[in-house]
């Protein structure tokens, strides 16, 4: 039984608009699960249930919930001024975060911030930097982008073009004009290297034959996430951005790293970039930056770039915000940065990460239908397939509803994902106690389990899962709420 009052139902059922949401479901208003409440890696919902958040919200909730402090420095900013113009005066807070993120980033000495208020704008604000940049350079022809298959950069028109994704895209043609694309760094099924013993440089060889193909006066800028979260957290091979770094110097390319949700300890260090050993132009960010307390994201610049910005009326970027550098968020920002480094979430992210890992693998790895475990830090992904020698992707009518219901009932909340093949994604707050990463490795590999089963594999148990009770069974396609759509 619900405890929401019938006024709240019905504005679930009739108003309410979630994102990338079909609202059918919202109908059935009382068993929407609405969550109220959350500390550390468990949230709450109306009834009171209680859940561990292995997703951190949309992988921004980095520093876990329920921080006082975080709560203490947005009030304590409110009270002293709530809203200050960007386009007329800097902001303390937004200033102190400036400084704090340019001593931070991979970008060379001095580089400027752009804030914005979330991911989207910001790697909207990186590609006309990039496009206003080339111009201001005398490249007025190098207007197009190169980004991957299957990335998910962002919703606003010119993120949304660099995309990869057909199913995000497509109903919004005529795009920005000029966004290419190249295939991933996905060596569990790459065309190139699959079945090499390494990596034979096929992905950058692409990006480089494409290159010459559209003429490199052309092109402005490469956009590419450090560890690709669509598809399921694809780490390239060790040497891809040095690679594509040296491409870029080559060719006069700018080389733009969306680290909207690498960074800030999400795979192990402040920005992802910097785990690859390399130093791109321009850095997205947004999600951990402020842990989510706060809708905030940035767009980072080298000081060269920048400095192409500064001069005459006629130099500058044409390009704002309302609520770029909010000095409210911009306070959030700063409280969840000095948690971070305090508490070396950083670090505690590669460590609990190659915990899970090892976990993922005790449980799962004699699973049929378990084709790869992937991840770096806390970014984690588990490939299904229909078996392990063909690597054929499990494609089952509303496997994924299934699977993010079956997961949920059990107390776990994180993402089954079938944009490109299969997955379930696990990025949990970094602070999640092991205790917390035990309990999701258990139930993952307990749904997996009855997964396999549905499916007619022969799921071989590892021991410490031999205790686990057995399950009702229930059938797939009977997703009861598939709590996870976001297309992000
Ligand atoms: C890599 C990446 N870039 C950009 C975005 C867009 O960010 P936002 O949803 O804050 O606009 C996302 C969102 O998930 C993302 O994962």
């Amino acid at each position: 039984m619900s405890t929401m009052p019938p006024a709240t139902h019905s504005a679930i059922a009739e108003n309410t608009w979630l994102h990338f949401y079909q609202m059918d479901q919202l109908q059935d208003a009382a068993n929407q699960t609405v969550i109220v409440r959350g500390d550390n890696a468990r949230i709450w919902d109306q009834n009171g249930r209680e859940y561990i958040d292995a997703l951190a919200g949309l992988f921004c909730v980095n520093a876990g919930y329920g921080r006082q402090e975080i709560a203490d420095a947005v009030c304590a900013q409110i009270q002293q001024i709530a809203y200050v113009s960007p386009f007329s005066f800097p902001n303390l807070p937004a200033v102190e975060l400036a400084a704090r993120l340019a001593e931070l980033a991979p970008l060379g000495s001095s580089p400027r911030v752009f804030f914005t208020s979330g991911g989207s704008e910001a790697v909207e604000s990186a590609l006309k930097i990039a496009k206003q940049y080339q111009r201001k350079l005398g490249f007025a022809n190098r207007t197009k982008t190169i980004s991957r298959r299957y990335a998910y950069h962002g919703t606003t028109m010119g993120a949304l073009s660099v995309n990869g994704l057909p199913g995000v895209r497509n109903q919004f043609a005529p795009l920005v004009p000029g966004a290419r694309h190249v295939s991933i760094p996905y060596r569990y099924r790459c065309n190139a290297c699959q079945l090499a013993t390494a990596c034979t440089r096929g992905c950058t060889d692409e990006i480089e034959a494409l290159i010459e193909f559209e003429g490199p006066e052309t092109i402005a800028a490469i956009i590419m996430e450090p560890v690709q979260n669509s598809g399921g957290a694809i780490v390239p091979p060790p040497d891809y951005y040095r690679n594509v770094r040296e491409i870029c110097d080559r060719y006069g390319i700018l080389m733009i790293m969306d680290e909207v949700i690498t960074a800030f300890g999400r795979i192990g260090a402040w920005f992802g970039s910097e785990v690859f050993g390399v130093e791109p132009d321009i850095i997205t960010v947004a999600k951990g930056l402020t842990s989510g307390y706060m809708p905030m994201g940035a767009a980072l610049a080298r000081k060269e770039i920048a400095d192409v910005f500064g001069g005459d009326e006629s130099d500058k970027l044409m390009h704002g915000l309302t609520f770029g550098g909010h000095p409210v968020a911009a306070a959030a920002a700063n409280a969840n940065l000095a948690i971070i480094e305090r508490e070396g979430l950083n670090g505690r992210s590669h460590e609990m990460g190659n915990y899970l890992m090892q976990q993922l693998h005790l449980a799962l790895d004699t699973h049929p239908n378990v084709g790869d475990i992937r991840g770096m830090g806390l970014f984690v992904a588990l490939e299904l397939v229909r078996d392990r020698q063909s690597k054929e992707p499990l494609q089952e009518e509303r496997l994924m509803g299934w699977l993010s219901d079956q997961l949920k009932r059990r107390g776990v909340i994180c993402r089954a994902d079938d944009r490109l093949d299969p997955v379930i994604q696990l990025s949990p707050p970094l602070t999640i106690p092991r205790e917390d990463i035990d309990e999701v490795v258990n139930v993952v590999a307990e749904v997996l389990h009855l997964m396999g089963q549905h499916v007619g594999s022969i799921p071989k148990l590892a021991p410490s899962l031999t205790a686990v009770p057995k399950l009702a069974a229930t059938a797939v396609g009977k997703s009861e709420t598939a709590i996870v759509h976001a297309a992000n």
